[in-house]
């Protein structure tokens, strides 16, 4: 398979310039990471450990295998928010016992570990990975239920995690949850929907109602161990399948569950030698130029992140503004769409359905490297069909059956996110640059488009237009594009699934991609109707 050949300077201007912006980005994600790994800050995590009791993220480290990856989803959840970043909940795929599952643990140093409208999302998102991927899941619950001042966002939409934990055992998927504290309310059901349930002795307290709750409604004086100990839950309610001597007993029973599955994937293995790129991976924090307007060639990106910097390009000579071509990440074959140029032609969207009708034929995963400003507009393309060519690819990406990963290196603007595979196109897992950008179109367009349309009304009025005050209005809503357009704004709204070190990008699509094996991995042969 041929090589690519990087023509990149580490001495340039440029290339330091970039890297100076990549890497004020990445200090940026790792301040807003710390606030993550912090949870509640420091007087309620030491109330918790004095407590005698594992972190959220203790627990998962134990639970996994030893020194195995552990893939964090979701991390900057409800950044920006009135809720602490991460959103009281840490999600993410990991082996235990060998077997990649998707983990959801509750953070109970953050307001008792109760859910909010973000970590409810968080929450769902995890569920859905594990159903799209066929991933076991694993709940390590210690929360108080619905975070009560936001009960109305919460009360409706949060009934879909009822829903698809047992749709997930239907599905053959295994669900676990170890009990480690207060399981209240909807908490109580996540035991009582999961295929397996352990509860930690005198410390998980699984009950719909808490004794306060009881004596409301009741008149009961109730003892919380007899109303949901976990003893009761083992010995009278058989709740419990596992009564566990403590926490680490708890995880320990839990790697056994999973062990005991029996689980095997469906999709292939690695199939490719997994060689590791012939171009330090480094060097992607000097490619991003510090302007998204300028575009780069994401083969230099390919050349760092895939098997032996191998890539076979499919017609290269022709829509050149998208880069289409095989390659394969850790043994995995991928087909790989990479946007050169921003802009999407109509060469470039028939270019896209054809190659990914190839990738179905193949059973080949996709991997889709956002950098777009959307398809080109102007007379000469909406005459030469740009909207047809458009509906072609955003055909053959809504109806792909093979495993899409995303990943916004630059902009991901306009239908070009659409017909990137972009979160309404259900990818299986999506990721961004922390500098990267996602609007509907780019901030200083999308005001002088306003402005336009405002001096366009007013002339139609009959009425003069205030310069000054279209000037002012200009700038403020530049602003407002910009800053909605954030990595981090868009991922604290679950936009995708986290904002990854560049570096890590090989390592993460890896973990990915072996993830999506987990699934069959088999493509389609119909599409729906294509538009000549
Ligand atoms: N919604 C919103 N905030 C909650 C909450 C909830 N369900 N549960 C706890 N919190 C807040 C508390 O108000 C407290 O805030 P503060 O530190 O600003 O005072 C903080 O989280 C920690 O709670 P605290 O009670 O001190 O923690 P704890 O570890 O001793 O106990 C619980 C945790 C979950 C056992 C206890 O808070 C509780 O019983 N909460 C109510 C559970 C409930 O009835 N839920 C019904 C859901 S439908």
């Amino acid at each position: 398979m041929p090589v690519l050949r990087s023509r990149l300077d580490p001495r340039s201007d440029t290339y330091r310039a970039n890297r100076t912006a990549q890497l004020a980005a990445l200090a940026a994600l790792h301040e807003q990471l710390d606030l993550a790994r912090a949870g509640g800050g420091e007087r309620y995590v030491e109330r918790h450990r004095a407590r005698g009791r594992l972190t959220a993220r203790q627990r998962i480290e134990l639970l996994l295998d030893r020194d195995a990856p552990f893939l964090e989803l979701s991390s900057l959840a409800a950044w920006g928010t009135e809720f602490t970043v991460g959103a009281g909940m840490v999600t993410g795929i990991g082996p235990v016992s060998g077997v990649e599952c998707v983990l959801i643990a509750n953070d109970p140093t953050v307001r008792g570990g109760s859910v909010n409208p973000y970590s409810l999302r968080k929450n769902l998102r995890a569920l859905e990975i594990a159903r799209r991927n066929r991933l076991p899941v694993v709940n390590l619950v210690e929360s108080g239920g619905a975070d009560l001042p936001t009960q109305a966002e919460l009360f409706v939409p949060g009934g879909r995690v009822f829903h698809d934990l047992t749709e997930l055992s239907a599905l053959g998927i295994p669900t676990v949850a170890l009990v480690f504290g207060n399981s209240t309310a909807g908490g109580a059901y996540i035991p009582g929907l999961c295929d397996h349930a352990v509860l930690v002795a005198g410390r998980a307290k699984v009950f719909l109602g808490g004794p306060p709750l009881v004596r409301m409604a009741t008149g009961e004086e109730a003892d919380d161990e007899e109303l949901g100990g976990a003893a009761m839950h083992a010995r009278v309610s058989g709740l419990a399948d596992h009564y566990a001597a403590d926490e680490y007993d708890c995880l320990r029973i839990g790697r056994r569950i999973v062990a005991d599955l029996n689980w095997r994937k469906h999709g292939p293995g690695p199939s490719r030698p997994p060689d590791e790129p012939l171009y330090d991976v480094d060097e992607v924090l000097g490619l991003v130029p510090t302007d998204l307007r300028v575009p780069f060639d994401p083969r230099e990106v390919l050349a760092r992140v895939v098997d032996g910097s191998r890539f076979d390009e499919y017609k290269s000579e022709y829509g050149a503004a998208l880069v289409t071509g095989w390659a394969s990440v850790h043994g995995f074959p991928v087909g790989v769409l990479a946007n050169a140029r921003g802009v999407l032609f109509g060469e470039e969207s028939r270019k896209a359905a054809e190659f990914i009708q190839l990738a179905n034929r193949s059973h080949t995963p996709l991997l889709f490297l956002q950098n777009t400003t959307g398809y080109m507009v102007g007379t000469a393309y909406e005459q030469g069909g740009i909207v047809k060519d458009g509906a072609k690819m955003i055909n053959a990406v809504t109806n792909s059956t093979v495993p899409h990963l995303t990943l916004n290196i630059g902009a991901s603007f306009g239908a070009g996110n659409y017909g990137m595979s972009g979160r309404a196109f259900d990818p299986r897992l999506l990721f961004a640059w922390p500098t990267a950008k996602l609007a509907v179109m780019g901030a200083a367009q999308l005001a002088g488009v306003l402005s336009i349309v405002g001096r366009q009304a007013a002339t139609a009025r009959g009425i003069a237009f205030d310069e000054d005050v279209d000037e002012l209005r200009r700038g403020a809503i530049e602003a407002q594009i910009e800053r909605e357009s954030h990595a981090f704004f868009v991922t604290a709204r679950l936009y995708d699934d986290g904002v990854i070190d560049p570096r890590d990008t090989r390592t993460v699509l890896g973990i990915a991609l072996s993830a999506a094996h987990s699934a069959p991995v088999a493509g389609t042969t119909g599409y729906g109707v294509f538009r000549m």
